[in-house]
């Protein structure tokens, strides 16, 4: 499995640090009021545990899941729900947290799904930004490390599923990418 895992982009104490940092920004944003996070499923789950210990305010939190990459590492660009959340969030604050703002077709989709659900208030917070054009115009509102455009893995984040469990986040091995024993890899 080792052989697998590139170069390590950001260690555990440097996620941690910065989890805890935007943590304390979001508490001192929305001092006094409570607030709702809807975590997108599965790799924002790492994030959205250590994220929620680090605010100091009443948060209660919910989950969406979309179609994901599958087993690829290029997204097929269709987006479809497959898990609705169950709160209501109309005049709520919410908080939107994703792992990574990559094309931004996630974020995009969803944004319009949750406004058109009346919340007071709706931002977005990513652990990971992507420095790579954008198919929307997508930013959010919190980001925590803006990274270079390869596709990582650990702390929540997967390739097929695997290395979810890693404390800290590395790139793909590029022998994985390109490996003739794995050609489905390249599609
Ligand atoms: P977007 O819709 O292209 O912005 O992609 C966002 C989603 O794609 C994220 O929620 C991730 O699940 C997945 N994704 C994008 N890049 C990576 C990556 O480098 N590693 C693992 N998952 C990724
Ligand atoms: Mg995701």
């Amino acid at each position: 499995m080792k052989e697998h895992i590139g170069t390590i982009l950001l260690s555990e104490d440097e996620i941690l640090n910065r989890v805890q940092e935007l943590g304390r920004q979001i508490s001192d944003d929305y001092r006094g009021q409570e607030l709702l996070i809807v975590c997108v499923l599965k790799g924002a789950v790492i994030f959205l545990s250590d994220l929620l210990r680090s605010i100091d305010l009443p948060v209660d939190i919910d989950f969406v899941q979309l179609s994901s990459y599958g087993n690829g590492i290029e997204s097929s660009g269709k987006i479809s729900l497959i898990q609705n959340m169950n709160m209501d969030i109309q005049g709520r604050n919410v908080i939107l947290i994703d792992d990574v703002l990559d094309s931004g077709l996630t974020l995009d989709y969803l944004i319009k799904t949750l406004q058109s659900k009346y919340p007071q208030s709706l931002k977005t917070c990513v652990l990971l930004n992507k420095n790579r054009v954008k198919a929307t115009s997508i930013k959010a509102d919190y980001v925590g490390f803006h990274i270079p455009d390869e596709f990582v893995i650990g702390y929540g984040l997967d390739y097929a599923g695997k290395y979810r469990g890693l404390r800290f986040i590395a790139t793909l091995s590029k022998n994985l990418y390109y490996s003739p024993v794995n050609p489905h890899i390249a599609e």
